[in-house]
């Protein structure tokens, strides 16, 4: 098994089926070039099928974007496959990312097939991919509510077709991270040819646990690779969140040992970018990105951060594109960090008196207001200044 997770961002695609995130054929052009300066190893730009403008936005992503790997998604049909190979010729790396239900729910209720024709339609599809693409990935819809029996032969099959990655999606986010990684585990283990193919998970976050879920599989499951998108954008409650899952590996690459190429200087405006394009705003308290997320308003936590950023800071603001961390003041602020930010404005006091007549003002201003401004602190000393 290999020690490098694969980052497979389907912002585009999953990401748009979040109702009113749509995206127009420029907008994901700018999106998907910043994925790739993002070093993304796989960008789902879309589901060439389903719309005429959907195929346009696929084609010319796969025309302009050359360092990742271009990759449409398609119901395990001939003609869906067919348009997702044509809207894939120009890339420099392709992939038909084909998907078929196989929970007991789905196959009867939804697609009203047997497990028999579904069984062949998966053999069938991903034999007709093969022959368009050599990168071709399987999703078992639902899978993480599918018979495991079932979804043993379905898997074992597709791979002796050529399928390149086996998903196991967790479609409405049920799963539970153990659960989910002894899943994929148990999945892997009992296919005679699973270590043919890359294994993948896709989990949304319906109970807010799609980060949790996705890391479990790769740790207990063995994946490696995840679908993820920025923000954590998708239908409902989203998808993994791409800056979670890659700052997990990267933080904690004692536990997980494992490589991503993401270069995430480009992490925040990424996000930036996704949220002003589709108007979901950022939580202020979101993990990496938010705008709280290095931001440290206690005072305790302050003049720990001042003497050394590790107390409080697991990872560093600048390394995933802030200009710095941020040392809020407020009433909870400290003495030392108020007089750190006096040097950063450039104001100098002649004597410890002043600086401690100048803060109690500030704790007073402080008390009856909740945003202190930098101009706030300037008129507050020049203030001080004048009295002295
Ligand atoms: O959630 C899901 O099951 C999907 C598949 C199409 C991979 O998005
Ligand atoms: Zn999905």
């Amino acid at each position: 098994m290999t020690d490098k997770l694969i980052i497979f961002d389907t912002t585009l695609r999953d990401g748009e089926q979040s109702p009113g995130a749509s995206m127009t054929k420029d907008e994901k052009l700018r999106i998907a070039r910043l994925l790739e300066r993002l070093r993304v190893d796989v960008i789902e730009a879309g589901f060439a099928a389903s719309s005429n403008g959907d195929f346009e936005c696929i084609r010319s992503i796969a025309g302009a974007v050359k360092d990742s790997t271009i990759c449409s998604l398609s119901r395990a049909n001939d003609r869906d496959i067919a348009r997702s190979a044509e809207a894939l010729a120009g890339a420099n790396r392709a992939r038909i990312h084909v998907f078929l239900a196989t929970s007991p729910l789905h196959m009867e209720k939804k697609l009203r097939m047997t497990p028999e024709q579904v069984f062949e339609q998966a053999v069938s599809s991903i034999r007709f991919a093969r022959n368009l693409c050599e990168d071709v990935e399987f999703s078992a819809e639902d899978g993480y509510r599918s018979d495991p029996d079932f979804l043993c032969r379905v898997f074992e099959a597709v791979i002796k077709e050529g399928a390149t990655t086996i998903n196991v999606p967790d479609t409405v986010g049920y799963a539970i991270p153990e659960l989910y990684g002894d899943f994929i585990k148990d999945l892997r283990e009992r296919i005679p040819n699973s270590d043919k193919a890359i294994w993948s998970v896709h989990c949304h976050n319906d109970l807010g646990m799609a980060v949790a879920n996705s890391l479990a599989g790769v740790k207990i499951g063995g994946a490696r690779q995840v679908e993820c998108t920025i923000n954590g954008l998708g239908e409902r409650a989203g998808n993994c969140s791409l800056e979670e899952v890659v700052m997990a590996i990267k933080t904690r690459k004692d536990y997980f040992g494992l490589d991503v190429n993401i270069d995430a200087q480009h992490i925040v405006a990424a996000s930036r970018m996704v949220s002003q394009t589709t108007g979901f705003v950022v939580q202020p308290n979101k993990a990496v990105v938010g705008a709280n997320a290095f931001a440290h308003a206690s005072g305790i936590h302050q003049d720990g951060v001042l003497k050394a950023r590790d107390t409080y800071e697991i990872m560093r603001a600048e390394d995933v594109g802030w200009a710095a961390n941020k040392i809020v003041l407020g009433k909870l602020s400290g003495r030392n960090a108020f007089k750190q930010r006096l040097q950063e404005l450039g104001v100098e006091m002649e004597s410890e008196g002043e600086i401690n007549a100048a803060f109690t003002r500030f704790k007073e201003l402080a008390d009856r207001k909740s945003d202190i401004f930098d101009e706030d602190i300037l008129a507050l000393v020049s203030d001080e200044h004048a009295i002295s």
